[in-house]
């Protein structure tokens, strides 16, 4: 078995514990179905999200990380995720300095209410990830 058709992304998500966090928890509870490839690490807000946190496990062999915070103009500190879509932008630009595929990194507002948009979400991004393969730092650490 060759190590394309074996590949299942692996994907941090960094989720805001108000919004996206509470609507994973409810595509739990409400037994929807999606992919197991995403590790979920809960943040009291999406701009707690410093961009060395999406580096390091992209930098470490992660196939792509997820960050998920509240609508925009329902953050629960206020501006904080109008703080996260500015350094979203300036995070892109980083990853194409850095020779790390920008498309690896998502950010998508989530409300508590939307587990059905965190589960297509999840899957949608599973499948954007197949297609664009390992993430080739996976080869730095394989040995
Ligand atoms: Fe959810 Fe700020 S509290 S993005």
């Amino acid at each position: 078995m060759s190590e394309t058709t074996a590949f299942e992304p692996r994907i941090v998500a960094f989720l805001c514990n108000w919004c996206t966090y509470t609507g994973a928890d409810l595509a739990g509870t409400s037994r929807l179905q999606y992919p197991p490839n995403v590790r979920i690490i809960r943040t009291m807000c999406s701009s707690a999200v410093d961009p060395v946190y999406v580096l390091k496990p992209l930098l470490e062999g992660a196939d792509g990380v997820l960050i998920g915070g509240c609508h925009p103009g329902d953050c629960h500190y206020q501006t904080g995720n109008y703080k996260t879509r500015r350094r979203y932008v300036a995070l892109q630009e980083i990853l194409k300095t850095s020779g790390i595929d920008a498309r690896r990194v998502w950010l998508r507002w989530i409300s508590a209410s939307e587990g059905q948009k965190f589960a297509s979400t999840v899957t949608d991004m599973v499948t954007a990830m197949k297609e664009l393969g390992p993430n080739p730092a996976r080869e730095n650490w394989a040995a």
